[in-house]
């Protein structure tokens, strides 16, 4: 049985107040991690702060992105993923929407970080994920199986997800409040792994496929109940930490 894994992507939110006292708030209330793993994934200029705060406690810390070049250099504003490694970060969320949308990642880059995460030992959490019209006109699928394929023509390719996680997370789904339904979410994330089992069915098998846009408190347990999504990416929700440890138990008990 793969293990739940339920990961608050704070995006550009906190101060230094803030943080800690979230992070207090999740710590008094986390109870019982056997079935499900929990990390946080704050901003860069948090992270040491939010690994001090963590140490011992066994929630997992992650990056929001990272450099496409790994090792060291002349790349100002980029942050690596060893630096993300030496600051206790386990996780890095790659090809976010909002990276891909505002930023101009394309698969390529999202590929090539894949690649340096996987080198640096650093857990991929790899977004994928359609915009509203790309749903409307029937290419959901489409459009998931080239984000994937980018991935698996990677360097680290489908061994490298024996280390890494799926997000699928709809784009017109994200802080809009419009939660894809089980089903349609299920629908996805099983020809996600059924994609990936067309190139090595064990790695398919382990794969955890979490599911992003709109999670709540109210929606989780419905969500987490179906066989092929082990999780969710939490957004805003993961803010507010009575709302984010009620996701997770829902994944506790929802499976
Ligand atoms: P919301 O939960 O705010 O919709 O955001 C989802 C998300 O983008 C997580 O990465």
């Amino acid at each position: 049985m793969r293990r739940a894994l339920v990961a608050g992507n704070w995006k550009m939110n906190g101060s230094r107040t803030a943080v800690s006292v979230l992070v207090d708030r999740l710590l008094s209330g986390i109870g019982d991690r056997e079935t499900t793993e929990v990390a946080v994934c704050p901003p860069f200029p948090y992270l040491g702060m939010v690994a001090e705060l963590l140490a011992g406690s066994g929630v997992a810390l992650g990056g929001q992105n990272m450099c496409e070049v790994g090792g060291a250099g002349a790349y100002t504003g980029e942050v690596s993923a060893e630096m993300l490694r030496d600051l206790g970060c386990q996780y890095v969320i790659l090809g976010h929407s909002e990276r891909r949308t505002l930023y101009g990642e394309t698969d390529q880059m999202v590929a090539r970080k894949f690649d340096v995460a996987s080198t640096a030992g650093l857990e991929a959490i790899v977004c994928v994920g359609e915009l509203l019209d790309e749903r409307q006109s029937g290419r959901t699928e489409q459009v998931v199986a080239r984000q994937l394929d980018a991935i698996l023509g990677s360097q680290a390719g489908v061994d490298g997800l024996a280390n890494a996680v799926i997000a699928y997370e709809p784009v017109w789904a994200i802080g809009t409040g419009m939660t894809a339904t089980p089903e349609q979410a299920q629908q996805v994330h099983a020809f996600i792994r059924q994609r990936i089992a067309a190139h090595n069915p064990q790695i398919a098998g382990g794969l955890r496929i979490l599911y992003g846009g709109s999670v709540k408190a109210a929606n989780a347990a419905e969500l987490f109940g179906q066989p092929d999504i082990d999780g969710g990416l939490i957004g805003g929700a993961a803010l507010q930490a009575e709302e984010f440890l009620a996701i997770c138990r829902a994944a506790h008990t929802g499976r």
